[in-house]
């Protein structure tokens, strides 16, 4: 496996390659979850590339940037043991200049939800993602796939805009959530979670399997359902609850495959998502 950090480094590697290109961008500090991403790159395609980078323009004043976990040496051999050909982790001067043009996410989907308790954290990650998918898909005729899991639902569903909206050559491939054995969903901010606070946070999981249950029963309005997650995560601080539909417009009522029920809460100083794809 070929460790790069500069961008001009990797570009000159990528003009030697041959055959499709799978890639996985991510944060670092790998789990199941960033594993069965990169499991699934290696499966469909010749060339896999991983990136690890905490972007610093998708984190707010006040969120979690410094302590973010990092975990180089760890990541470095689960990737090497996952068979990953190349892992980009770029200097952060390598890939930012001074005073940048912006991507500004879009209004209907960019300031709901997430958007709306984070505001600016979508700029920050179209930024980004688009920085890397025009360094990895360099010169590049042949396939490129990017792989991102569906945890972060209103994530994928931007990239997916961007990338159609600016006409990028990359097909993004959307991934299962991985949980736990006992249903928390994976993310690298769980290593924040004290013991206590794991078994409060495990609220999140219940709700939503107590929501698709609901639906089998044909009970699909967003006041009912809602009442009983609530009811289920009455220990943490809950965000928001919503559901929306595939696009993510807000709609009252579940349509059955084509809805994403969503959860944002806090457990003590940890905020956490998850979802359920309908
Ligand atoms: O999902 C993440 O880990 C990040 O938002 C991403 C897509 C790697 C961009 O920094």
């Amino acid at each position: 496996m070929l460790v790069v950090n500069l961008v001009e480094e990797l570009k000159e590697k990528i003009k030697e390659l041959n055959g499709s290109i799978g890639f996985v961008p991510t944060m670092g500090a790998l789990h199941e979850g960033h594993l069965s991403l990169i499991k699934k790159a290696r499966d469909e395609n010749d060339i896999v590339i991983v990136s690890i980078f905490v972007n610093p323009t998708q984190f707010l004043e006040g969120e979690d940037l410094d302590k973010y976990p990092r975990r180089e040496k760890a990541d470095k051999k689960i990737c090497k043991l996952a068979n990953v050909d190349i892992l980009f982790m770029p200097t952060i001067n390598s890939i930012y200049n001074r005073d940048e043009l912006r991507i500004e996410a879009p209004a209907i989907r960019g300031f709901i939800l997430e958007g709306a308790k984070r505001a600016g954290h979508f700029d920050g990650v179209l930024q980004i993602v688009m920085k890397l998918f025009n360094i990895v898909s360099f010169n590049k005729p042949e396939k490129f796939r990017a792989y991102f899991g569906k945890k972060d639902a209103q994530q994928l569903t931007l990239i997916t805009q961007m990338v159609k909206d600016y006409f990028i050559n990359v097909e993004i491939i959307p991934c299962d959530i991985i949980r736990d054995s006992d249903g928390l969903a994976l993310s690298s901010r769980n290593v924040y979670l004290t013991k206590d606070e794991r078994l409060k946070a495990l609220s999140i999981s219940r709700s939503l399997k107590r929501a698709s249950k609901l639906v089998m029963q044909n009970i699909l309005d967003k006041k009912s359902i809602e009442k009983e997650m609530r009811e289920i995560m009455r220990d943490i601080e809950i965000e928001y609850i919503a559901i929306v539909d595939r696009e993510f417009n807000s709609i009252d009522k579940i349509e059955l495959k084509n809805s994403i029920l969503l959860v944002a809460g806090k457990v003590g100083n940890t905020r956490l998502i998850d979802n359920i794809w309908i």
